[in-house]
């Protein structure tokens, strides 16, 4: 051990160093260093991961104009200047375009490229997440995770000082432990180069979900376990390990580590006490020794598998395997961050228990209420004289969101049980099934209106989506997005609602 490292040991650093005769509290990197695993990328839409960074931490594309913007920390090592993204994004869309890598190394994320699986784009990358679906609070202060909805991913596949074929690396992230489907994968972490399936052990990556086809843990999920390709694994060669918890805390910390001939899964509460070794062993066989690539993947699978959902804060890749106390004074740092909920709404209230009906606002339409015939939800004319039938069909009753409290769900007046839905991105007025589909597709999150006035409501799973009429019939409409009803132009206007009391 040198005198140097034996000098900056993390325990020391995690009670802060002296530096400039201040104290500076040492960020997830800075310990790291000192336990002679340095980060090779460090990825943050929330705050700096390095004591004295201040540089960008992401990049802003907003509808308007489609112009760019660079969001950094408020201060060196602090949290996301999300007033910033506010101001900029005011009026408009705005979409998450880079994750900086404040390593210095340049391993930014960027839209992921076509693999095995091609995305949603019409050039086959996939979604960028929008930039206003995982709002935060680090210390009370306001900033923006990364909500990944299925068919979104991030990217490097030219990932400078990463580990290749056997080396040593580690990783963590902290994610939404509540946020997470079935399908494959919500990973971050190691992976091909050209975004194929190469083959068993090409991959090292924490992956978050309730997927069952190749591994699970205890319970019925979500867990953590790691993507080491063609496979998701809770530990060694059993499909089952028990000792992998499912999770249930709102702010997770996961942890993905390999050597030759070992490796090991941790996880912990990022809001409060510490680590837990789910996994420390062997590697399963065929995946002994590893042929890591060393890309790194964000929100996908190694062939770009793009159906999963997540929502990533912060993480970062090191160099060598950190050692568990490492790591648990990185989770102590990620306490202190103090990760909280705060408010998915904005704009005019709406009250549960309440009904509501949603005039349209776009010049020519403004007779026009969203309305349903059968299960198709689309815009019909309705005035005073009106029938009553008619007017129950413009009618919802509001309710707590049926996949997410922080939002809404309407259920139709005149159908009790059935809720607007998307399916497919259009909308439907369709019975509660109970699945936790359903109660995703059916939670909106209203906010202030896009065109300046009354409300937009966004899809609680698609933040990049509102619902919106066109044609006279309603969807979910990303702006500019590939469907017709995606068109950039009168977006903002068809997205935007003038709400009030039911009319019937
Ligand atoms: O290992 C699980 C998945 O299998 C990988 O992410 C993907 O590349 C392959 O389809
Ligand atoms: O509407 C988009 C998606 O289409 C829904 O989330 C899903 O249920 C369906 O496949």
């Amino acid at each position: 051990m040198s005198s140097r490292s034996s000098f900056s040991r993390s325990s020391v650093l995690a009670l802060g160093l002296a530096a400039a005769g201040s104290f500076v509290t040492a960020a997830p990197c800075d310990i790291y260093a000192a336990g002679n695993t340095p980060c090779i990328a460090a990825h943050s839409t929330t705050r700096a991961l390095y004591s004295k960074y201040t540089g960008a931490l992401y990049q802003l594309k907003r509808g308007s104009d489609n112009t760019t913007t660079n969001i950094a920390p408020k201060s060196a090592g602090s949290v996301a200047n999300s007033a910033a993204q506010d101001t900029f994004c005011s009026g408009t869309t705005c979409l998450i375009t880079m994750v900086y890598d404040q390593s210095g190394r340049e391993n930014h994320l960027t839209q992921a490229p076509p693999g095995g699986f091609r995305g949603p784009e019409s050039n086959g990358y996939d979604n960028l997440a929008g930039a206003i679906g995982a709002p935060v609070t680090l210390n009370g202060q306001k900033a923006y995770g990364v909500f990944i909805s299925p068919g979104t991913g991030y990217r490097n596949n030219k990932v400078s000082g990463s580990a290749t074929g056997d080396a040593a690396e580690g990783m963590y992230a902290v994610l939404d432990g509540t946020h997470y489907n079935g399908a494959c994968c919500f990973d971050y972490g190691n992976a091909e180069t050209n975004s194929l399936d190469t083959g068993d052990g090409h991959m090292e990556a924490i992956y978050y979900g309730d997927n069952t086809i190749w591994g699970s843990g205890s319970g019925s999920g979500p867990w953590v376990m790691a993507d080491l390709e063609n496979g998701l694994f809770s530990g060694q060669g059993a499909k089952q390990n028990t000792a992998d918890p499912s999770i249930t805390y709102r702010f997770l910390t996961a942890i993905v580590k390999g050597e030759p001939g070992t490796w090991a899964i941790r996880g912990g509460n990022s809001a409060s006490g510490a680590l837990s070794t789910f996994y420390s062993g062997a590697r399963p066989s065929g995946y002994d020794p590893m042929h890591k690539e060393g890309a790194i993947i964000l929100g996908i699978g190694g062939d770009n598998s793009n159906g999963a959902q997540g929502t990533f804060y912060e993480g970062v890749m090191t160099s060598g395997y950190p050692t568990d106390a490492t790591e648990n004074s990185v989770q102590a740092d990620i306490v202190a961050a103090k990760y909280a909920t705060t408010s998915l709404v904005s704009g005019p209230a709406y009250t549960v228990g309440g009904s509501v009906s949603f005039k349209a606002t776009t010049p020519g339409f403004t007779d026009r209420y969203l309305a349903h015939t059968g299960a198709t939800v689309n815009t019909q004319v309705v005035s005073s004289s009106s029938s009553t039938a008619l007017k129950q069909s413009a009618s919802w009753i509001i309710r707590t969101g049926l996949g997410n409290s922080g939002c809404y769900s309407f259920e139709s007046k005149d159908t009790a049980g059935s809720y607007i839905r998307h399916f497919n991105f259009a909308l439907q007025v369709a019975a509660n099934d109970g699945s936790k589909a359903f109660k995703e597709d059916a939670t909106f999150c209203p906010q202030s209106g896009l065109s300046g006035s009354g409300s937009s409501l966004r899809a609680w799973g698609y933040p990049t989506r509102w619902i919106r009429h066109f044609a006279n019939v309603g969807y979910i409409a990303s702006n500019g997005g590939v469907h017709d009803f995606d068109a950039a132009n009168s977006f903002n206007n068809d997205a935007t609602w003038s709400t009030s009391t039911g009319l019937a």
